[in-house]
């Protein structure tokens, strides 16, 4: 075990599957990478309480390695009529071109956070990582009182400090390359820009916690170039995404191996919160509506319809198809493969003759 964190999470190499709530929160996934000596987190944002406790008992039926489960803090948000109304208008296009019923407002935009957290109180994953802010002083204490690692999720220094004072284990210092939604909570996204190569260093001196390094890392090359940061662990999203046991539907698999991964972009056509993805026709039609889009979550569940019938035609141009700024490096094969890979890569990397 290479150093601190990673002897604390019981991990042979410093190495995390990302958190990626959605389509590729299989727990297949996260127990390939575990059993491989990484940490498989998943993203289980998205999930009802039953899903969470279902999948970190999948989880544990699988391996008896170390894992971690992931949550979005609640945002505080507006369902505006206006906004959605508008946003209904942008889908409509969409919704006939893929053939299915008029976009409608759902009876419910997000999963309750307070009832998947009481699951994962019960359940107790050895790791509880979380975004889109800090955790309440009680909330902590509850994980840390079983003994739960806690990772928060910082996109500024700023926001590094302010975990590490509310009393988390660990900062996951998460960059502007990253793909997917960024875990900004003291400015927008938008104005949280700063790469995974100038802030890791930064976190790593500010805060006396263990780092862990996101955003653009899909290779070996990244991971020693993390751990030269001073990160003690990095963390890889959209290098799993590829994975055989990702199972993501052919048009996102087919758009990841295309020539338009190297043309990513932040977007809030899909779910309303910046996300970056590979650029396509919706977000493109969208691209100067983002006064009229609602708030995140509203917007997400709104397109839900859209994404899903997209996922089934095999129609890339409605899909959100998030990825990081290294996404060109992603590679096919399974988990453990992939893992291995990048360990071999990452040893050779460190061993250079200066
Ligand atoms: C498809 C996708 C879904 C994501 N979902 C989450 C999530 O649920 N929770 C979270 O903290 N981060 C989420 N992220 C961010 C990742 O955890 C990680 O920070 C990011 O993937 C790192 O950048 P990379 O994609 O370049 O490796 C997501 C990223 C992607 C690509």
């Amino acid at each position: 075990m290479p150093n601190a964190l990673c002897r604390r999470l019981g991990i042979a190499h410093p190495v995390l599957l990302a958190p990626m709530a959605g389509e590729a929160s299989k727990p297949a996934l996260a127990t390939a990478v575990s059993n491989a000596g990484g940490l498989g987190t998943l993203g289980c944002g998205y999930m009802t309480p039953q899903v969470v406790r279902d999948t970190i008992r999948a989880i544990r039926a699988a391996s008896d390695k170390p894992f971690g489960i992931n949550l979005f803090l609640p945002l505080n948000w507006t369902a505006d009529p206006a906004k959605m109304a508008a946003y209904r208008g942008m889908l409509a296009a969409a919704h006939a071109d893929l053939g299915i019923a008029e976009p409608d407002i759902p009876n419910k935009f997000e999963e309750s956070f307070i009832e998947q957290f009481a699951v994962v109180l019960d359940e107790v994953p050895p790791v509880f990582s979380c975004t889109f802010g800090i955790p309440k002083p009680d909330e902590i204490a509850a994980l840390k009182a079983r003994n739960i690692l806690v990772v928060g999720t910082a996109t500024t220094v700023a926001e590094a400090k302010a975990l590490e004072a509310a009393g988390v284990d660990a900062i996951a210092a998460q960059g502007a390359e990253a793909g997917g939604h960024r875990g900004s909570f003291l400015a927008p996204v938008e104005q949280s820009m700063i790469g995974t190569m100038a802030l890791v260093p930064q976190i790593v001196s500010a805060t006396g916690l263990p780092v862990i390094a996101a955003g653009g890392i899909t290779d070996g090359r990244g991971v020693a170039a993390a751990l030269c940061l001073g990160a003690q662990a990095a963390a890889v999203g959209t290098g799993f995404l590829l994975a055989d046991e990702a199972g993501l539907n052919q048009a996102y698999r087919t758009a990841l191996q295309g020539e338009g991964v190297h043309d990513t972009t932040l977007t809030r056509a899909f779910s309303g919160r910046s996300a970056r993805g590979i650029r396509n026709a919706f977000l493109e039609k969208l691209a100067g509506s983002g006064d009229d889009i609602p708030d995140y979550p509203v917007a997400n569940a709104m397109s839900r319809g859209m994404r899903a019938a997209a996922a089934k035609a095999g129609r890339a141009e409605y899909l959100s198809l998030w990825a990081g700024q290294a996404a060109g490096l992603a590679r096919a094969a399974p988990a453990a493969e992939i893992l291995q890979r990048i360990m071999a890569e990452a040893r050779a990397a460190l061993v250079q003759d200066l």
